[in-house]
């Protein structure tokens, strides 16, 4: 019998942060290593909401707070649901974690028993599956594809229902595909799920505010307010806020679902960082102006990275909707030999052949579940971005 448990054997390190201290560890050692693994946005935590911060501190708004959020960020968040989504919430059905993955964490250990089915559509992000394995349920994994712009078919979904199914998990705009659902396409799945009334919607909204070209958000329990009484809406001040160091994530559901996360958290974390939660405030309160300036560039970064890496050998990059990611194909080069004679026979050899050769850092589409495809953020200066696409067409360009 090993010391480790078996839930924990069950689950795999996080791929993509992996992939970033790789690429941090190769910077250290002196190798001219580009990043572009990681999901964080380069633009600083705007000056509002970290003298926020200062003040809390000044204030001594250091102690413990109720365990899954002050008041004053709970009605923040009541507030951005109805201004934003139209969504009517109580304070009492809103809960308040360290980041994002807390709270979807809290969400899926405090609901899943062993046996119980999690829908999961591919590409997805790569948490999803392992926190769901560490709670004993079983991820189903539906096939995305290319043709339909990564997104969720309803046909699919419903063939994916059975009675042991708990949630679908839905990420609009998606990690790592950038894929947005528009109002039409997310109801052809919630019209899908009301003949399953079983089935509850955990909908991770985290990319909410980055979209492009126009796109308009909308989110499960908006479109189909019928879904309400089992929709789980998770939401965060990380990459919209540019705040991911702080830590705070978000969810709105029913009473009861917040009450049995706030009873999972009061035994881990306790609560969130006092100070995080007061700058949340501001964050949700404040001026809301930077989004459409920090949009502007990342559209632009976008723009010039599909288009780049469609110039590259074997490379097909679709245009996403959202979020800083693209999800390019590179089944056009699975098959050829790399510069160092190594056979590029999947995704993964393809990403690992890069980094040793150009020092370009992706990740694995494997990592999300869909293969042969690479992830690239690009959340990073542009010259940077141009740099890094230009090594991946020389390097696209040198496979034989
Ligand atoms: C789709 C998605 N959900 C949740 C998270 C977690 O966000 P947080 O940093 O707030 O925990 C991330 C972060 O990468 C993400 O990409």
């Amino acid at each position: 019998m090993g010391f480790i448990s078996d839930s924990l054997n069950r689950i795999q390190p996080s791929a993509t942060i992996a992939i970033s201290n790789k690429a941090m560890q190769l910077k250290a050692e002196g190798r001219d290593v580009i990043g572009l693994a990681a999901g964080e946005p380069d633009f600083d935590t705007p000056r509002n909401i970290k003298d926020a911060a200062i003040r809390a501190i000044e204030a001594g708004k250091t102690k413990y707070t109720a365990v899954d959020g002050i008041p004053e960020l709970k009605k923040a968040i009541c507030d951005k649901f109805r201004r934003e989504n139209g969504l009517d919430y109580k304070p009492a059905q809103v809960s308040v974690g360290s980041g994002g993955k807390q709270v979807l964490f809290n969400a899926l250990l405090a609901t899943v028993n062993p046996g119980d089915e999690v829908i999961v559509p591919t590409p997805y992000w790569v948490s999803y599956p392992d926190i769901v394995m560490l709670a004993g349920g079983t991820p189903v994994f539906v096939a995305g594809s290319l043709a339909h712009g990564f997104k969720l078919q309803a046909a699919d979904l419903e063939k994916a229902i059975t009675p042991r199914t708990k949630w679908l998990i839905l990420n609009s705009p998606s990690n790592p595909s950038g894929a947005a659902y528009s109002e039409a396409e997310l109801k052809a799945l919630t019209d899908v799920l009301l003949r399953h009334p079983h089935v509850w919607v955990l909908t991770d909204d985290m990319y909410e505010h980055l979209v492009y070209d126009d796109f308009r958000f909308t989110t499960p329990a908006q479109v189909e307010p019928r879904l309400y009484e089992r929709t789980l809406t998770m939401n965060g001040v990380s990459k919209s806020y540019c705040m991911t160091g702080w830590r705070i994530g978000y969810a709105a559901g029913p009473e009861m679902l917040i009450k049995a996360m706030a009873k999972l958290q009061s035994q881990s974390t306790s609560n969130p960082s006092s100070i995080s939660q007061w700058a949340a405030v501001e964050a949700l309160n404040g001026p809301q102006d930077f989004i459409a300036a920090n949009n502007k560039v990342f559209k632009q970064r976008r723009d010039l990275v599909v288009a780049m890496l469609n110039q590259a050998r074997g490379i097909t990059c679709p245009v996403p909707e959202g979020a800083f990611y693209v999800y390019p194909s590179c089944q056009g080069v699975i098959g050829k030999t790399a510069p160092s004679g190594n056979p590029i026979r999947t995704d993964e050899d393809f990403v690992t052949e890069l980094l040793a050769a150009e020092g370009v850092a992706a990740v694995h589409g494997a990592a999300f579940g869909m293969s042969p495809f690479f992830r690239i953020s690009y959340a990073t200066a542009t010259e940077v971005l141009e740099d890094a696409c230009k090594r991946i067409q020389r390097f696209c360009g040198n496979l034989r």
